[in-house]
């Protein structure tokens, strides 16, 4: 299991909840030579929020079409509340699931309207208050916000939040699934990271963030800034570098230059070529700089700090299992 991956100090919180309400052993789904999902192990708790994080491809809807029942396992097991439901249908499990689009057939009606004169956001709420209204054990929900405009999804993530924490005192877990890192960030209780049809690294938000396990994981949950210094490979997050001008300071830290500069508005990402060799990316808030002025130093030589704990040893490439 991935979690065995994780330093032993780490994985205290990712370790196994003393009550599981969603227990996945050795899951696996090929489809022809495609395999799906390759040995997946997850504990879930009662009333968590559930995070099934990864690229497209990477087998986070076979597992949730398999906790629903819509799919079988070709090998593995799956209980729900300690019951082993791995041969039963998706209407003998006690689990609802809420899809990204097709969550309201179109020749229903509600009061009248039709789902296509509803808002994207009227339709999830509809499709969400129906999925609860039996009030399941367990709610499945398959990028239910993607077809969202931002907006509207960071006001329904909040929404969904707000719902679950309501719902969870009835005992209603969460799995959701999203590409969405931000999103798996600001929603999940603990998450795990999918590639490739195997679990990468299962955490909190801020253990995954902060203690990337592996390369994968460092750059699909975030940015990935991988160093390689005196035989070390390690990671560190843009936010905590800090970056001087040359003649700032004391002279400290690594030099390099501002290869390129990405002005976001509400800060600036500088990429800055190492002069030992690599590449960092560097989050400054625009605290006092202009776009004019982001943009501008381009080229311009300096030194980058950051702090040995804010460092974080990878696995080599393809190392994990
Ligand atoms: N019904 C299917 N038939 C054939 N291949 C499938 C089927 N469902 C999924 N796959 C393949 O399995 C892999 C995982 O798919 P999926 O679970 O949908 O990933 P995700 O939801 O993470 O995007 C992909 O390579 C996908 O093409
Ligand atoms: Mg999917």
């Amino acid at each position: 299991m991935a979690t065995q991956t994780l330093p032993e100090a780490k994985a205290a919180s990712a370790t196994i909840p003393t009550a599981v309400d969603v227990r996945l052993l050795g899951l696996r789904k090929s489809y022809g030579d495609v395999v799906a999902v390759d040995g997946v192990d997850l504990e879930i708790a009662p009333g968590e929020f559930f995070t099934l994080l990864g690229p497209s491809g990477s087998g986070k809807t076979t597992t949730l079409r398999l906790i629903a029942g819509f799919e079988r396992p070709d090998v593995g097991r799956i209980e729900l509340s300690g019951v082993d439901v791995t041969a039963r249908a998706p209407y003998e499990r006690d689990v609802n699931t809420v899809f990204q689009d097709y969550a309201l057939f179109p020749h229903m009606t509600v009061a009248e309207r039709k789902p296509d004169q509803l808002s994207g956001g009227q339709r999830q709420r509809i499709a969400l208050a129906r999925a609860l209204v039996n009030a399941p054990k367990v709610l499945l929900l398959d990028e239910p916000l993607g077809a969202l405009d931002l907006k509207l999804r960071q006001e329904m993530q909040i929404e969904l939040k707000r719902i679950q924490r309501d719902v969870s005192e009835v005992g209603i877990t969460f799995v959701y699934v999203t590409h969405d890192q931000e999103e798996a960030l600001t929603m999940s209780d603990r998450l795990a990271v999918f590639n490739d049809g195997r679990i990468e690294q299962l955490g909190t938000p801020a253990e995954v963030y902060e203690h990337p396990a592996t390369e994968f994981v460092a750059g699909f949950v975030g940015i990935s800034n991988v160093l390689e210094r005196d035989g070390r490979r390690f990671t560190v997050r843009p936010e905590k570098i800090q970056m001087h001008f040359d003649g700032d300071g004391d002279g400290g830290g690594e030099p390099g230059r501002i290869r390129d500069v990405v002005y976001v508005g509400m800060f600036t990402r500088y990429i800055v070529e190492l002069e030992s060799g690599g590449e960092l990316t560097v989050v400054r808030q625009n605290l006092e700089t202009s776009s004019a002025d982001a943009l501008e130093s381009r080229g311009r030589r300096v030194r980058l700090e950051w702090r040995p704990e804010h460092t974080f040893d990878m696995e080599r490439p393809g190392g994990h299992e």
